[in-house]
């Protein structure tokens, strides 16, 4: 369910975009940015507000990858499953990081504090395996040991990086 600041930012996004088709993509762009993810109520006002069905706001958000339809947390924590840090131990950085949160791969804590989502290679084989923090801290040369103060510090705030 909606709160109702965010159908009126809602609202105010789709009065610049009425009846407006070509607006979806920046429309459910607006709209993510705004909620942090896009809920079902907020697809249906958009389908009403531009007049498309349901299904095919659905259809055009679930094509791309870059849309939620479910609440994320405050920190997204991606863990690079890529060759070099699939090699390096990254499943067994991602094991404990599911079990200290409690949460599977693309699942969020209860607290909506940390999304945990795996990735492809971010392009820092070198200090494999490696995770990111909102796709901005980096951390590098982890191993299981290393996951309970990398958490504690992600709660907190963005902190150390490699
Ligand atoms: S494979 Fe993980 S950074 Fe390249």
């Amino acid at each position: 369910m909606l709160e109702q600041a965010e159908v009126k930012s809602i609202d105010a996004i789709l009065n610049d975009a009425q009846g407006q088709r070509g607006m979806l993509i920046a429309v459910l762009q607006k709209v993510q940015e705004k909620v942090g993810y896009l809920p079902e109520d907020a697809m249906q006002m958009i389908s009403d507000r531009l007049e498309l069905s349901f299904s095919q706001v659905y259809g055009v958000a679930s094509f791309y990858k870059h849309f939620h339809f479910k609440p994320r947390g405050k920190k997204i924590v991606k863990v690079c499953m890529g060759t070099a840090c699939h090699v390096r131990g990254a499943k067994a950085v991602l094991n404990e990081l599911e079990s200290k949160l409690g949460v599977k791969e693309g699942e969020t804590t209860a607290d909506r504090s940390v999304t945990l989502e795996t990735v492809g290679c971010v392009g820092c084989c070198a200090l494999a395996p490696v995770l990111t923090v909102n796709d901005q801290d980096l951390y590098g040369e982890l191993t299981p040991k290393m996951v309970d103060d990398i958490i504690g510090t992600v709660r907190s705030e963005h902190g150390t990086h490699v």
